[in-house]
């Protein structure tokens, strides 16, 4: 199949997943699209980070991240919540075979449109939580990027807080359940986005493509318990729990 071809597909699947959602549709409306291109060529033109399809170890305890995200809404996300896309991408890779040893998670988001909206929500959604732990790690003050990461923030949004504003606005305004990322494009500029459901900037049905480097889950599960509707309280005290080290190295292999 030509190049030409591959993206007008994209571009067709794009348009009509957009429609289908404007339309109050479920994306469940379109595996038959799926189905129909279903020759697993298509691609975002990114690439990101390695994740295994296994949900991994917590790489810290459920209480670690206290005040900012407290233990049972940790437990719950991570042995309830992500435990279940995990399962049921276990299920989806099998039964549309999927080799998962010679097909990376990364590369399967990034053609994501010629696979079936189980896939859709269960690869993403396994990606974005494994995604999401390993951004953070125990609350500091003052907790702010270094080095050429922060020189890149500078340039491409003028300063850090101005960064901070515009990505903590994509995560207030996702309407619904989301995400909002910050992401480095092919052409090495950062960009704010956001994105609905388990969707990604990996995958080729997402209006902004790039390489994430910090992702924030903005759906009820991730905040409820202790926020109740309080988004923007949970968006601002995150803050204090980045990961901006491993930031840096999601930057750092990116340029
Ligand atoms: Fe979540």
């Amino acid at each position: 199949m030509s190049g030409h071809f591959s993206n007008n597909r994209r571009e067709f699947l794009k348009a009509a997943g957009k429609a289908g959602l404007a339309a109050g549709l479920s994306v469940t409306a379109l595996p038959s699209l799926a189905g129909k291109y279903n020759n697993h060529q298509a691609g975002s033109g990114v690439t990101g980070e390695d994740i295994p399809y296994e949900q991994q170890p917590l790489p810290y305890g459920y209480a670690v991240l206290e005040p900012v995200i407290d233990a049972m809404t940790m437990e719950i996300h991570y042995s309830k919540h992500a435990a279940a896309y995990a399962k049921n991408l276990s299920d989806a890779v099998k039964a549309e075979g999927v080799d998962t040893s010679k097909q990376k998670l990364s590369a399967l988001l990034a053609k994501i449109s010629t696979y079936s909206a189980k896939m859709r929500n269960n690869a993403g959604g396994h990606y974005n939580h494994e995604f999401f732990w390993k951004s953070m790690r125990a609350a500091s003050d003052s907790n702010m990027p270094a080095g050429s990461l922060q020189k890149s923030i500078t340039r491409d949004f003028g300063s850090f807080d101005a960064f901070k504003t515009q990505f903590s606005d994509a995560g207030k305004n996702r309407f619904g359940s989301g995400w909002a990322w910050l992401v480095i494009t092919n052409n090495k500029k950062l960009v704010v986005t956001s994105t609905p459901n388990q969707d990604n900037p990996l995958m080729d049905v997402s209006e902004v493509n790039g390489t994430p480097l910090l992702g924030l889950d903005v759906w009820e599960h991730a905040y409820y318990l202790k926020y109740q509707n309080r988004r923007p309280d949970y968006i601002s005290n995150w803050w204090n729990v980045v990961n901006w080290a491993v930031v840096q190295r999601r930057f750092d292999k990116a340029t």
